[in-house]
């Protein structure tokens, strides 16, 4: 009987969002497309750059990845930069979010010795988008830790804290009186749960229960006191703003119960207010303190495995963020667990205890994580701004597929369903959203997907030495949509 509820209730918002928006979007709305360095730059070790650790995921394991590929050349964005802006430009978008290559600035990962070759290319990247009118968003934290920090614990040591700090205090240094918008760190979800906890990503640590959590612990940290040095010393002058990127899941309670209800809010709240609630409301949530300190009683250890932020840190770390940076891409189903998982080896997933599931007719293009789902976006803004109550900046969205057709009039409906979502939020729901960026405007190095994953706006040809650049379909969609700042053809 539930089951019947779930599907009927969510075939209605589907077919309601499915019908295309013709508002238009604010005029004060930025539109843009993200990329980060170890997927599209290449020139893994050019001109003076070290060793980070994706280069050494990647070199020392190929089974990980795919297609067995690496990021060593990539899209080649190290050398054909110029291109890729001028494709930005064609578009007639107004940003690009890019990320810089810690370790191509400071090959040891300390600001001890710094490789002007790095600095002069992000130098560059930046005079060009300028010089076409396009705004540079720089993140100084994708994922791509130089490999010396990791050799001292990398997310898990806490004098990480003090190290990015200084990165952090020099890139606003080198560039920042060009920068309008800093993000410190892309998804930190995917660097502790991905990296730390089950090690499907870069470093590959498998530490279930506790590395996330002590990675949680000093990222977090380390953002807010790369907020304060920007806040204090540079904002006054530089005048930008600043947050960290969270990613999330829209999580659909998979009947009205409310045992299912709360576990779906419970599955937010583990996921993306692990990251946020320190930043946006001064401390890790409550359900989070409570369910790791039962489980870890239960588990005999003295103290939860969750690391405690004294009232000071609480302080220091709250508020650090201008406005919420958002990456979202797909739903999944939740419904309450009947059993408390049985004490033993701890794990983030036993710490959660939820059963999360799709729907069959959801729809995917490529990987089967990715399920179309444009209504659980609406829904999830909806949700983090009655939470949060703050702007959000839509940071990543985008469509993968497996087959890379030109012709991509799926993604094409995939972005009128999102952007559709995104404006009903906007104009029905009040929802302060003041940004859009898609991923991305070229296909590039998917992590474990390799070059498998295909997302851009423009193919490229990863068998040629030029790394060809070609617009699909939906490059010249969007092109329109930059030019009407609608989805249909006429708009009201
Ligand atoms: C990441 C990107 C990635 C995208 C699509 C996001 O989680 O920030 O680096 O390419 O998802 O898979």
């Amino acid at each position: 009987m539930k089951l019947v509820f779930v599907l009927v209730s969510s075939l209605c918002l589907l077919s309601k969002a499915d019908e295309i928006s013709n508002r238009r979007f604010p005029d004060d709305f930025l539109i843009g497309v993200a990329s980060a360095s170890y997927q599209i730059e290449g020139a893994w070790n050019e001109d003076g750059k070290g060793e980070n650790i994706w280069d050494r995921f990647t070199h020392d394991d190929p089974s990980r990845i795919a297609d067995k590929s690496t990021g060593d050349i990539a899209c080649d964005s190290y050398h054909l930069y110029k291109e890729d802006v001028a494709l930005i430009k064609a578009v007639g978008l107004d940003f690009y979010r890019f990320s810089i290559s810690w370790s191509r600035i400071l090959p040891t990962g300390y600001a001890d010795s710094v490789n002007i070759a790095g600095v002069n290319y992000y130098k560059n990247l930046i005079k060009e988008l300028k010089d076409n009118g396009i705004e540079p968003m720089p993140a100084l934290y994708h994922w791509d830790l130089p490999q010396p920090l990791q050799e001292i614990g990398g997310w898990l040591n806490e004098t990480i804290v003090d190290i990015f700090a200084d990165y952090a205090k020099l890139c606003y240094q080198l560039f920042g009186d060009d920068i309008k918008t800093w993000i410190t760190i892309n998804e930190p979800k995917q660097v502790c749960l991905a990296g730390y906890e089950g090690g499907g990503f870069a470093p590959g640590i498998v530490s279930p229960g506790v590395g996330v959590y002590n990675c949680a612990y000093n990222l977090i940290k380390a953002h807010a006191k790369a907020f304060h040095i920007y806040d204090e010393e540079f904002r006054p002058k530089q005048n930008g703003r600043i947050s960290m990127i969270i990613d999330a899941v829209w999580y659909e309670p998979g009947s009205d119960s409310d045992a299912d209800k709360e576990a779906a809010e419970r599955d937010v709240i583990f996921l993306f207010g692990l990251y946020a609630d320190p930043i946006f409301k001064g401390n890790w949530p409550q359900v989070v303190i409570d369910r790791i300190a039962m489980r870890s009683k239960g588990e005999g250890l003295e103290k939860s495995r969750l690391p405690e932020f004294t009232p000071e840190e609480q302080t220091y770390i709250a508020g650090t963020a201008d406005f919420l940076a958002l990456n979202h891409y797909t739903t999944h189903m939740v419904n309450a667990s009947t059993v408390e998982p049985e004490f033993g080896g701890p794990s983030f997933g036993k710490d959660i205890n939820v059963i999360e599931w799709d729907l069959d007719n959801w729809e995917t293009a490529g990987a089967g994580w990715f399920k179309i789902v444009p209504w659980g976006f609406r829904k999830l803004l909806v949700w983090l701004y009655n939470y949060y109550q703050t702007e959000i900046f839509v940071t990543e969205n985008g469509l993968s597929d497996f087959n890379g057709t030109m012709t991509d009039d799926h993604r094409i409906t995939f972005l009128q369903t999102y952007l559709t979502a995104l404006l009903q939020a906007i104009y029905e729901d009040g929802v302060n959203v003041t940004g859009y960026t898609y991923w991305s405007i070229i296909d590039d190095w998917e992590w474990t997907g390799g070059f498998t994953s295909k997302m851009g706006f423009y193919a490229v040809d990863f068998n040629s030495t030029e790394r060809t650049r070609t617009p699909r379909k939906s490059a010249d969609y969007f092109t329109n949509v930059m030019k009407t700042r609608c989805l249909v053809d006429s708009c009201v």
